[in-house]
């Protein structure tokens, strides 16, 4: 727990480092959801409330019911005591040391067992953090605080390291319909699994016309539509039963591919499949089809990561503008959506260059993927990835780049924290 106080520290100064001033989570860090809990908030700062308000409105808190008010640890005691706690309780606490040490002994009181604990306050000391964990706290953030601190710290809570492993989902969408953005999230899912090592599963969510299974060699019996059209069976288990394995680290959940049965869903209608994977899978890839539903957008807004496949024309660069404005403004606490061109230099093609696509869009693409028919046609045909033709190609080696930035792995590390740290490290290792 000692620990934990500590990591705290150095998660905010490393969300500081963020460019947008730390309310935006920095790139590669992987916060998970939170269950259904109830929060609630007792704030001293009219700016700790807004951060609050604006952390319950994230993606990661939607099943959580967060509540706010003012008043700090006094209004926190007063509140329980004739009533039950919640799952979490978060408190502001502007006050010097002892006296919040004595508010916390005074909720103790009236707190129930299984209740936990976010302090946020100004004090920074070693000594104070010891007493703060040896009454059992779970977390405490230094103020002033942002959105995604407090998002990271009450899903923090839930996603422990030796809590259940806690799936990455990375969206992968085409800004028009045949611009290869199945082909992409197919070699890329499989570089994440391949290359990372790490156990991905590719989602073909385009039930009717879906290739994923074309593309990696296979017929499964089963797949989505399993899952779809019997949300009551779904659990692990279940899932695991309609996934099949493509390579070591690989599994595929397929399109069933066929026509006797439509295919209109719900908003929520892959809600409990992919939170099924999520709990049992590092990586989760979903080949989302270019259609804008009720689904597809819930998909898109909830996923960790969004990769938008764009074609080098205008009718692309119009819809990869409208998507990153659209999902944007619904992921504000977000990395804001990543795309890379595909099949640019098509031979006697006018084509808007990367270089107007990254103004446009005020991003630079991930990747510029070059239009290669003939290797492309061989790889579709023969059922295999691009690196399965040809490993050294130039292509192959784009998509293991795009395999390590969407997972974080790109990233140099970063070193740079409190000056600090390691003494703080050492004392609290002493002291757990
Ligand atoms: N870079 C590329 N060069 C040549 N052909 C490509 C390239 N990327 C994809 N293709 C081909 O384009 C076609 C459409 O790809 P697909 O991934 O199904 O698109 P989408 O999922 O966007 O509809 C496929 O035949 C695929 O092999
Ligand atoms: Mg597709």
């Amino acid at each position: 727990m000692i620990q934990h106080a500590h990591q705290v520290a150095v998660g905010k100064s490393e969300s500081m480092l963020a460019a947008s001033g730390g309310n935006v989570a920095s790139t590669g860090e992987h916060i998970a959801p939170a269950p259904r809990i109830s929060v609630q908030a007792f704030c001293e700062a009219v700016e700790t409330a807004a951060a609050v308000q604006s952390a319950s409105e994230d993606r990661r808190l939607a099943k959580a019911h967060v509540k706010i008010q003012m008043g700090g640890a006094n209004a926190a005691v007063e509140a329980y005591r004739n009533s039950p706690t919640p799952n979490v309780i978060l408190l502001e606490a502007d006050a010097r040391a002892n006296e919040i040490l004595l508010k916390l002994d005074q909720l103790a009181e009236v707190c129930d067992a299984g209740t936990r604990v976010i302090v946020v306050g100004r004090v920074n000391d070693v000594l104070f953090y010891r007493e703060l964990t040896g009454r059992g706290v779970s977390e405490y953030l230094i103020s002033p605080v942002g959105t995604i601190d407090i998002v990271r710290s009450i899903c923090g809570l839930y996603s422990a390291p030796d809590a259940k492993p806690v799936g990455r989902i990375i969206a992968v969408v085409g800004t028009k319909g045949g611009v290869g953005a199945s082909t992409v999230a197919h070699n890329v899912g499989w570089a994440i699994a391949r290359d990372l090592s790490l156990d991905s599963v590719v989602v073909d969510l385009d039930l009717a016309f879906g290739t994923a299974g074309l593309d990696y060699n296979q017929d499964p019996p089963q797949g989505l539509a399993d899952a779809v059209f019997a949300p009551d069976r779904i659990d692990t288990a279940f899932i695991d039963r309609l996934l099949s394995k493509c390579t070591d680290h690989l599994s595929l959940l397929a399109a069933p591919a066929t026509l006797d049965r439509v295919y209109d869903f719900g908003a929520e209608a892959f809600d409990s499949t992919l939170d099924s994977l999520r709990s049992s899978t590092p990586c989760v890839v979903l080949d989302v089809p270019h259609q804008w539903s009720a689904w597809t957008k819930r998909l898109l807004v909830s996923a960790d990561d969004i990769l938008m496949v764009a074609g080098p024309d205008l009718a692309n660069l119009r819809n990869a503008k409208n998507m990153v404005d659209l999902l944007r403004s619904s992921r504000p606490n977000d990395h804001r959506p990543y795309y890379c061109l595909n099949q640019v230099g098509v031979p006697k093609r006018p084509e808007i260059t990367p270089a107007d696509f990254a103004k446009a869009l005020e991003d630079q693409p991930l990747a510029v993927i070059p239009f290669e028919p003939q290797i492309f046609g061989t790889a579709a045909n023969n059922g295999q990835m691009i690196a399965e033709v040809s490993s050294g190609h130039k292509t192959a080696e784009m998509f293991r780049q795009l395999a390590k930035m969407l997972t974080g792995r790109a990233e140099a590390k970063r070193t740079r924290g409190h000056l600090l740290t390691p003494l703080l490290a050492k004392l609290m290792k002493r002291s757990a």
